[in-house]
């Protein structure tokens, strides 16, 4: 199997999906390493086919102050650190100090330490206590967090920049009704109706992968 198990959307058909992997080149050894870990430790990364969509979106936009909120073993920040070139300065936030020191590790083997700066604790506070405002924000807390953490991170964007936020499709769990206990997906189902609600934003939601919404700040 191409796609690994981690990386299944649960609403795409199986066949489709695999294609769409199949697709994509091979990654570098670090990337490699970090998506094995990942598969063999049920890490929930973006993957290589929205870390693509990502870089493009970094690269188009010319984004370079970035902040990303829920970090987790640093696999999307490199992805975001390498779109965005030595110039960059990427946030990575992550509640787990485990996660940071491993995160730490794979950028020093990614070459790309020094573009990066490594906060642990609550991504919804850290966003809004950081200096400055972002060219980029992604977003990947826990997602019924998700309604919160676009609160926090709005305002600490700049006019013109990205908000992008994954699993916005939730399994495709986001496209039903859901139990009242099910928080996650109540927080997604908020989450989307939302950005679209929102007047400053201009929202596109991508059903790739477990869906990713990129909001423009206007
Ligand atoms: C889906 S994973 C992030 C994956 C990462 N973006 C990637 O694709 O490589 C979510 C991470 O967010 C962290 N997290 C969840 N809520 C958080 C919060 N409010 N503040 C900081 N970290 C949080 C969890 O510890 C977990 O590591």
């Amino acid at each position: 199997m191409i796609r690994s198990e981690n990386l299944r959307s649960g609403y795409i058909q199986d066949d489709v999906e695999e294609y769409l992997y199949k697709l994509l080149p091979e990654r570098d050894a670090v990337i490699g390493e970090m998506e094995k870990y990942a598969e063999e430790h049920r890490v929930p990364i973006i993957g290589p086919a929205v870390a693509r969509l990502m870089t493009l979106l970094v690269q188009v936009s010319g984004a370079k102050r970035i902040f990303e909120m829920g970090s987790a073993i640093g696999y999307s920040t490199i992805w975001l650190a390498r779109a965005a070139g030595p110039q960059a300065e990427v946030f990575y936030s992550d509640g787990n100090p485990e996660n940071a020191r491993r995160a730490e590790e794979y950028f020093h083997k990614a070459g790309v330490s020094k573009r990066i700066r490594v906060h642990v604790g609550d991504a919804l506070e850290l966003v809004n206590k950081t200096p400055g405002k972002f060219d980029f924000i992604f977003n990947d807390v826990d997602k019924q967090q998700y309604p919160d953490a676009m609160r926090a991170a709005l305002p600490k964007l700049k006019r013109g920049g990205l908000f992008v936020t994954d699993n916005t499709l939730w399994s495709g769990k986001a496209a039903r009704p859901a139990a009242a206990d099910d928080k996650d997906t109540l927080g997604v189902q908020e989450f989307n109706r939302l950005v679209y609600a929102s007047k400053e934003l201009f929202p596109v939601l991508i059903p790739l992968r477990d869906g990713v919404t990129v909001c423009r700040k206007s």
